[in-house]
């Protein structure tokens, strides 16, 4: 048993965790974590290797930004360092757990909004500096991609990362390490929905309100463009710009709530279309057999759904993490933070949160 205290502070979610890293387990370790099961999240085996998650609270600071129509950066630093105290005594007393009990921390360090990270960062050296822990320094992306480890899924696989601020195909070869395989070329299909849902008069955070209003419609109502980029990038704004047009010229239409429904239905169908193809063409041209999802777009029903269907059609194994694994949560750093090396007491005293994924980076600088 090896018990990390796990912290991620990436956005608007203040979250921390506690994850047994030396346990063998799986979902049932999961504690906490509604929608697990079920045929939508049934991916593979479970347990096999899957670090143990013994408490994972997430404070929503959905509240305080509601009012700004999206997530203000300063108030989510703010709010970070209001909420992040009670945040890590429930997830210990959650997990049954002592201070005395934890051998390391684990932080997200990056890309996010860069205030909101450092509150994360300057919380969690203060912990493993005082209690003479190592700490380990998780990206945002290998967190949402190591989410499908609690699973049990086993590397080399296709994970589709999907969030507010990233979008893109990731071939995870070992642990957490990846090559992007195609990625966004403008929106992330996070913000797809969220800019859709703010078009459609939903209220902030618009991606779950679009998939809501979205069940009840029919998804071939508008045939929104499906013209697509090359190869296994991804491009929304196009869609979103559809949308824009479409709702201009059908003002009255849009406006009685069923046909709402229905054009929220279509638009995210064009969003799912494009995310399931591209996954499953992914693992096709990769040999891969194993495909699962992470980031707040996992959440929605509809992509896990036609995810499931389509791996299952071409035999490919799917795994679909609960949507609390999802959404941001600290749990999947911790996930993320079995396959990484730590930094040694107190080393890691003078390392920095980044705001841009370097990766991603290098990649935009080469084509
Ligand atoms: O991973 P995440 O919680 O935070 C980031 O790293 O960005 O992802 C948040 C994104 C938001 O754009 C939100 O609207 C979207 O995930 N999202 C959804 C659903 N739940 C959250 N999009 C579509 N359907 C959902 N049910
Ligand atoms: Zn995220």
């Amino acid at each position: 048993m090896s018990l990390l205290l796990c912290i991620e502070t990436s956005c608007d979610d203040t979250s921390a965790a506690v994850v047994d890293t030396g346990g063998a387990g799986g979902l049932d370790g999961a504690g906490g974590l509604d929608g697990a099961g079920g045929p939508e999240s049934a991916g593979g085996p479970h347990g096999a290797g899957a670090a143990l998650i013994r408490s994972s609270i997430v404070s929503s600071q959905h509240e305080s930004h509601a009012a700004f129509g999206g997530v203000v950066p300063e108030v989510a630093s703010r709010r970070h360092t209001e909420l992040l105290v009670g945040t890590v005594a429930a997830a210990l007393a959650d997990a049954g757990v002592a201070w005395d009990d934890l051998e390391g921390v684990a932080v997200t360090t990056g890309p996010g909004l860069i205030g909101a990270l450092l509150v994360g960062l300057a919380a969690a050296k203060a912990i493993a500096y005082a209690r003479r822990l190592p700490l380990t320094a998780v990206d945002h992306l290998q967190a949402h991609l190591a989410a499908s480890y609690a699973l049990g899924v086993t590397a080399p696989f296709v994970c589709l990362t999907a969030s507010g601020g990233h979008t893109l195909l990731a071939v995870v070869e070992r642990g957490v390490e990846f090559r992007v395989a195609g990625r966004t070329l403008d929106d992330a299909a996070g913000e797809a929905f969220d800019k859709g849902a703010r078009l459609l008069g939903l209220p902030y955070p618009g991606g779950r309100e679009l998939d809501l209003l979205a069940a009840r419609g029919e998804p071939s109502f508008v045939a929104f463009p499906r013209s697509l980029p090359q190869g296994l990038d991804f491009s929304f704004s196009g869609l979103k710009t559809a949308l824009l047009y479409y709702l201009r010229e059908h003002q009255t239409e849009a406006a009685t709530e069923a046909l709402r429904a229905s054009v929220a239905a279509s638009y995210q169908e064009a969003i799912v279309d494009q995310l399931v193809g591209k996954t499953v063409r992914c693992a096709e041209q990769e040999g891969l057999r194993r495909v699962a999802v992470g980031g707040g777009v996992a959440a929605n029903s509809r992509l896990r759904r036609r995810l499931t269907a389509a791996c299952r059609e071409r035999g490919l194994e799917v795994f679909i993490p609960p949507v609390a694994l999802c959404t941001d949560n600290a749990a999947m750093v911790g996930l993320a933070a079995r396959h990484l090396e730590p930094i040694a007491w107190p080393q890691y005293l003078g390392l920095d949160a980044y705001a841009a994924e370097p990766a991603l980076r290098a990649l935009r600088v080469r084509r």
